[in-house]
């Protein structure tokens, strides 16, 4: 989500879910995953980003969920596709064919029920770079090291401090402007959950807190730009950027995630 500017206005309050209702975000969360596997088996050299979302919007509906942006804030499409120096919120388009060498990255949103399950993941078409491998590595391994922080008791900064540490002592940079999420009833909650921070800080996490966790990282600097579609976000320096997300619920010990099969 895209990060708002800090106020000082009280905080805003936080809702905590039951057994009940993470079953209920994890049914949604398992269609959002099944989407993805269906993503994994399709992106292919010369496929449309159109296709996928054909194809995903079909996945979803199937299941009797709802694609949860398509409409939102008046976004066109069911998932969003970007592209290698894309960092976010691509239009998929029937002119935007996958060609071997770059790297995409979907992410899905569906609401099964009243509840979001919401998920990126980056997949490389065809052979891709040595430097696009690592950048994939480096942006999936520091959502798996913030999810291993995600714990009741530990506090807010531990998750972003991790992500951040994780990137950037691989020589990978993390993209300030948009932001993790709480996640339920609707996709954008609070708290924000930001890829950067300090260990020890911000609020204390409970159990029954769900969010989702994106990092976003690129190749070179953190500084962004949107196109003038209003949506795509990309690296303002042109490097390469990645981006990996699970919906998750906090717990006593290992994180749930939602958003798998
Ligand atoms: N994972 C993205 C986010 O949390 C999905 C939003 S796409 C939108 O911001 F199209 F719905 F805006
Ligand atoms: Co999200």
């Amino acid at each position: 989500m895209i990060r708002s500017a800090p106020s000082s206005a009280k905080k805003p309050s936080i809702t905590l879910h039951d057994a009940r209702e993470i079953n209920a975000l994890r049914a949604a969360g398992r269609v959002v995953a099944k989407v993805h596997e269906a993503m994994r088996q399709n992106v292919r050299p010369g496929i449309s980003t159109a296709e996928l979302n054909a194809i995903a919007e079909d996945i979803i509906r199937s299941h009797g969920a709802v694609p949860t942006f398509l409409g939102y804030r008046g976004y066109p499409a069911s998932i969003c596709t970007s592209f290698n120096d894309e960092i976010v919120h691509g239009i998929p388009s029937p002119q935007a064919i996958l060609r071997s060498g770059d790297i995409v990255s979907i992410d899905v949103g569906a609401t099964l029920h009243g509840w979001v399950g919401d998920s990126a993941w980056t997949y490389p078409v065809g052979s891709i770079s040595q430097q696009a491998q690592q950048l994939l590595q480096a942006t999936e391994g520091a959502l798996w090291a913030g999810i291993e922080q995600a714990v009741a008791g530990k506090r807010l900064g531990d998750i972003s401090a991790a992500v951040q540490h994780y990137a950037e002592s691989r020589g990978f940079a993390v993209v300030r402007e948009y932001t993790g999420h709480g996640v339920g009833r609707t996709m954008h909650e609070p708290p924000q959950v930001l890829n950067y921070g300090k260990a020890g800080t911000g609020m204390r996490l409970r159990s029954g807190l769900t969010i989702a966790l994106e990092p976003m990282i690129t190749a070179g600097g953190w500084l962004t730009k949107i196109d003038a579609d209003g949506w795509t976000v990309r690296t303002a320096d042109g490097s390469l950027s990645a981006h990996f997300e699970h919906s998750i619920a906090l717990n006593t010990q290992k994180a749930i995630l939602l958003t798998t099969l």
